[in-house]
């Protein structure tokens, strides 16, 4: 079993619309999202996908579910394997819990990884102690003027200049942990240490694991870095140098920037800025911009005024399109050509530093069209087309609504085409085809079903599937009876309560797979779905319905409960239990739902 809070936070963390349109082209259509239904063959479109609820219906053939429910119907996956799936897209680790993989395999590989870690640690404890002993590697820092705390915060060490220094603190040497943490050599059979004679960056995980190292020569040598390799511990597309360090100073800032070198992560944070992290000598990933998101909603990019940050910059900004969100704000800072953020702090100052970035920074879409019409002629017709034609792929990347929308807007008004013809030249949908398309998408109104007569627990049951924030209304005291559908709804709202974050549609659904109540939840989903009605979140009328529903619904309980006790009394087979809980149930009503 996975536990709930883990498939919440994976549906949480997920969007349905991305996943399922890597499977099935998708159109916007008002709030939602349709296609011709991947599960059955028909000629117009009548599945949909809502964003909002995280949920996916077809109105054709009845497949309905979440972005859980899609993977295991599209790629014929069990459950187990569809969030595994899901969970690797978005670099979550599924948490194993005992009974579901060989429990033998699973300890060699936890104590494996655990002989890794402690292995990268040890080593990071040694080259900091190297660091206090030698007088050169100290001086070296001096000179580049970062002070010992800031030395001690970021855990910075000194590899010193032997080929087998690690021998000094790993009995035997060489071992197959040294080896798989990338920490020695092995060539032509003779084994040496990776990191000689050089500054050494020990690199964390979120948890503050130290997973890998990058090294930095004291004089002029080459390569200036060495980094460890990718190892089982070390996976360089999905961690962040400085990040671990940053956390409290992102959380505090509000925001987070990302710089190219280590050595401008540890000088900005001596100079008080604690919030910078780098890239591990790569570009920077969509892994990396899904990670940063997490930490904040403004993310400053702030790459070397140079050529080769020119570059770095736009392939972060590249990467970075698939992944933006309407909410998430990116910016990018460019420093004159002769600087990098250290030597920038070091000449004009943090207060220069943070006004500039603060106020010189361009928004992602300012730095996009800067950088597109920088070499073109807008006013003549082969610069316009040519800008449409290195626009046209870069914004078909953006998958956020609004964001997509404004720079389309932008590119239509650049070159003098009207949104129409624009798309048209796009190839992609425009607005107002949309609309006339749109028709062709709902199955007309008579081939619905009337939804069929319900009970009023399935109504409410299908109110809080639709609203699950309306569970806080739900309170049914626990000597009630409850069986069949109060049942159901008792566990949904308990299911929903008990999680920490607010839950939608699919999320919701999720959390029943599996339980005794997830044949009748599904009936009402189906049911539901195949009305007309549309699954439209209630208003307030409709949650003072929900309310006097739940008020309903208990009294009917409660008098149905007095009534089997009563025939008891009758026939004299009433308990002593039985007895006080009558009188309890007689007892002048106070409301039973204290919320209400
Ligand atoms: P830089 O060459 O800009 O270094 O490389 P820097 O951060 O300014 O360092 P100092 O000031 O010279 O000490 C930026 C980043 O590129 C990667 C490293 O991650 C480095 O922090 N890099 C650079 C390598 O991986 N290998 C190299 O040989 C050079
Ligand atoms: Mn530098």
């Amino acid at each position: 079993m996975i536990p709930n809070e883990f498939i919440d936070d994976l549906l949480n963390k997920v969007d349905v619309v991305d996943i399922i349109e890597e499977f099935v082209p998708l159109k916007k259509s008002g709030a939602n999202y349709m296609a011709c239904c991947p599960f059955h063959k028909e000629k117009s479109a009548s599945f949909t996908v809502s964003p909002t609820k995280q949920f996916y219906h077809c109105f054709g053939c009845g497949a309905h579910g979440s972005a859980i429910g899609f993977i295991m119907e599209y790629q014929g996956l069990g459950f187990q394997d569809a969030v595994q799936f899901l969970a690797d897209r978005i670099g979550m680790t599924v948490p194993k819990q005992a009974g579901q993989v060989n429990p033998e395999a699973r300890k060699a590989h936890k104590q494996q990884k655990q002989t890794l870690e402690s292995t990268t640690s040890a080593a990071a404890d040694y080259y900091q102690q190297q660091l206090k002993l030698s007088s050169r590697a100290q001086n070296y820092l001096q000179q580049r003027g970062l002070s010992s705390e800031v030395i001690s915060h970021y855990g910075l060490g000194y590899a010193p200049d032997d080929w087998q220094t690690l021998a000094r603190v790993f009995q035997p040497y060489p071992s197959n942990a040294l080896v798989k943490t990338g920490m020695i050599i092995n060539k032509d059979e003779k084994y040496y240490d990776r990191f000689r004679d050089r500054i050494m960056f020990p690199i964390r995980d979120g948890k503050g694991q130290v997973i890998g190292f990058g090294g930095r020569v004291l004089d002029k040598g080459e390569p200036k870095y060495l980094n460890s390799p990718e190892t089982e511990l070390f996976d360089k597309g999905h961690n962040l140098y400085g990040l671990y360090e940053a956390r409290a100073a992102i959380r505090e800032a509000q925001r987070v920037l990302v710089v190219e070198g280590y050595m401008d992560v540890v000088a900005l944070a001596q100079f008080g800025l604690g919030y910078a992290v780098a890239a591990l000598g790569t570009a920077t990933t969509a892994g990396h911009l899904r990670l940063l998101m997490r930490q904040s909603d403004h993310i400053y990019f702030c790459f070397d005024g140079d050529a080769a940050g020119r570059k770095a910059a736009w392939r972060a900004l590249e990467n970075a399109l698939p992944q933006l969100k309407d909410d998430k704000i990116l910016h990018f800072l460019f420093l004159p050509p002769e600087h990098d953020p250290d030597s920038f702090v070091r000449t004009n100052g943090i207060q220069a530093f943070e006004d500039a970035l603060i106020h010189q920074s361009l928004p992602l879409s300012v730095y996009l069209w800067q950088t597109l019409t920088q070499h073109i002629d807008l006013s003549t017709q082969e610069g316009k087309a040519e800008l449409i034609k290195s626009a046209s792929p870069l914004l078909g990347k953006i998958k956020a609504p609004a964001l997509s929308y404004l720079l389309r807007q932008e590119l239509s008004q650049k070159v003098g085409i009207d949104e129409h013809n624009l798309a048209h030249l796009l190839g992609q949908e425009q607005p107002k085809q949309q609309k006339v398309k749109a028709k062709s998408y709902h199955l007309p109104q008579n081939t619905f079903r009337q939804p069929p007569v319900m009970s009023l627990a399935q109504k409410q049951i299908r109110a809080l599937l639709i609203n699950p924030q309306w569970a806080v209304y739900i309170d049914i005291p626990d000597y009630l009876d409850l069986h069949g559908e109060y049942a159901c709804l008792a566990a949904l709202a308990e299911r929903i309560q008990a999680s920490v974050i607010p839950l939608n549609v699919g999320a919701v659904l999720e959390l029943m797979r599996n339980t005794e109540f997830e044949p009748v939840i599904q009936q009402i989903i189906h049911d539901y779905l195949n009305s007309a009605e549309s699954m439209q979140a209630g208003n307030e009328d409709d949650c003072e319905t929900f309310k006097q529903g739940m008020q309903k619904l208990l009294d009917s309980l409660k008098s149905q409960q007095i009534d089997a006790l009563k025939r008891k009394l009758q026939h004299g087979l009433l308990s002593a239990d039985e007895k006080q809980l009558l009188l309890l149930l007689l007892s002048p009503s106070k409301p039973l739902s204290n919320q209400l």
